[in-house]
């Protein structure tokens, strides 16, 4: 059987899309004797710069970005593909950008699937997410995305087998943040105030740069709402119910310097909740669709401490899924829920998931 070289176009060199290349070096001889796979990047980008290289990155890939990228518009990868006869194109979006995302349709119709870290393009308005599907429909792509909602965790393909094996999925409830996880399950289980938690968790790299972009419950709000569309749900944005952890005083009208300088007004508000909660509970930040209701909410919960949400420790995310079938008894998908290695796995996975499309599609046409 013969290899079958695959041309991953990368966007993104930072956490994860620097992580995936050496992930995918470390591992090119055991896809190339294992699976018969030639995964290579014959383009890397940043925001501003892209490297062109026929051969595909090796070792040492961060010297040459460095020495040869070049300005690049998204009309440039595309004639660079076609001049080179590149075949087999999976374009990854390893960026947090709005901007990349209005480059997929255009990609999707010059032969690219596509693999994405990114979360911005299933959390926009329903009428952008169905055009994008109509797309890979038309001109027959695929589009993974299993790191939007924790990380490497099995959680995006596993809702999706559920719902179109016509299992009926009655609710979707979990710890979704990172960094939400391991301030609350410290809260609980210590008496340090929740300002010095908070700024651990910002000291620890847990946050985003302003960790007020955590606190505000979007990030939440968006995983759930990707969760909601995976199994046919058509909310928007706005229809979710967000309980906000920010105050007034702390909200992000306010600089980023009267923040951090009055975090200790978290305490009181944070003290109480605890406090005032029954006996052997503790508080969770979860994210809960009712499928039954109709209703998307996130929100801050007391639990009982002896419940797998009870239980949950580190930074750790934790998901319940509810279906007809398993009853009261969710299925629950549990680990880390962040971090670049297990991240940038999820992605490598999910470009393996389109190579054996590629490959059953080669197999049918030969
Ligand atoms: N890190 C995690 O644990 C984790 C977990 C799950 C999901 N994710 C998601 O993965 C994505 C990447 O995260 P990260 O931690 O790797 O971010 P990061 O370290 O900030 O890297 C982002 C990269 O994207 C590039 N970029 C920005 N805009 C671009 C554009 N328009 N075109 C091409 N490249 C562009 C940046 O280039 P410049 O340096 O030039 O700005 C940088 O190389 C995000 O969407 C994040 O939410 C991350």
């Amino acid at each position: 059987m013969s290899t079958l070289r695959i041309n991953v176009i990368l966007f993104g060199i930072g956490n994860v899309g620097s992580t995936l290349i050496n992930q995918v070096i470390e591992s090119q001889k055991f896809f190339l004797e294992k699976r018969n796979i030639d995964l290579r990047f014959p383009i890397i980008t940043n925001s501003t710069l892209a490297f062109f290289e026929k051969e595909g990155v090796k070792n040492q890939w961060e010297a040459n970005f460095a020495q040869s990228a070049i300005p690049f518009r998204i009309e440039d990868i595309i004639d660079y593909v076609q001049e080179q006869n590149l075949e087999n194109l999976i374009a990854v979006d390893a960026t947090a950008s709005s901007e990349i995302i209005k480059s997929y349709i255009p990609l999707i119709q010059n032969g690219f699937n596509i693999v994405a870290a990114n979360k911005k393009a299933n959390t926009l308005h329903l009428d952008f997410y169905n055009e994008l599907r109509r797309n890979l429909k038309n001109f027959d792509k695929t589009f993974l995305y299993e790191t939007n909602v924790g990380a490497g965790l099995p959680v995006v393909q596993t809702i999706k087998d559920l719902h179109f094996s016509g299992e009926k999925i009655t609710k979707i409830r979990g710890v979704f943040s990172g960094s939400l996880s391991y301030i609350f399950n410290r809260f609980s289980s210590e008496q340090t105030p929740f300002s010095k938690i908070l700024i651990d968790a910002e000291k620890n790299g847990y946050t985003e740069p302003d960790s007020r972009e955590d606190l505000s419950g979007n990030d939440v709000a968006r995983k759930l709402l990707i969760l909601a569309r995976e199994i046919e749900q058509k909310f928007e944005f706005s229809d979710i119910k967000i309980a906000t952890l920010l105050l007034l005083e702390l909200n992000e009208k306010h600089s980023k310097a009267q923040y951090a300088i009055n975090k200790t007004l978290f305490d009181k508000p944070f003290n109480i909740a605890k406090i005032t909660q029954a006996e052997n509970h503790v508080l969770r930040y979860v994210g809960e669709l009712d499928v039954i209701t109709q209703k998307l909410e996130v929100k801050l919960v007391s639990v009982p401490k002896s419940t797998a949400l009870g239980q949950l420790k580190g930074a750790d995310n934790l998901i319940e899924i509810y279906t007809k079938s398993y009853g009261e008894i969710p299925i629950v998908v549990q680990g880390a829920g962040a971090g670049k290695e297990v991240t940038a796995r999820g992605v490598l996975t999910d470009i393996l998931k389109i190579t054996d499309k590629i490959k059953i599609k080669e197999t049918v046409f030969q």
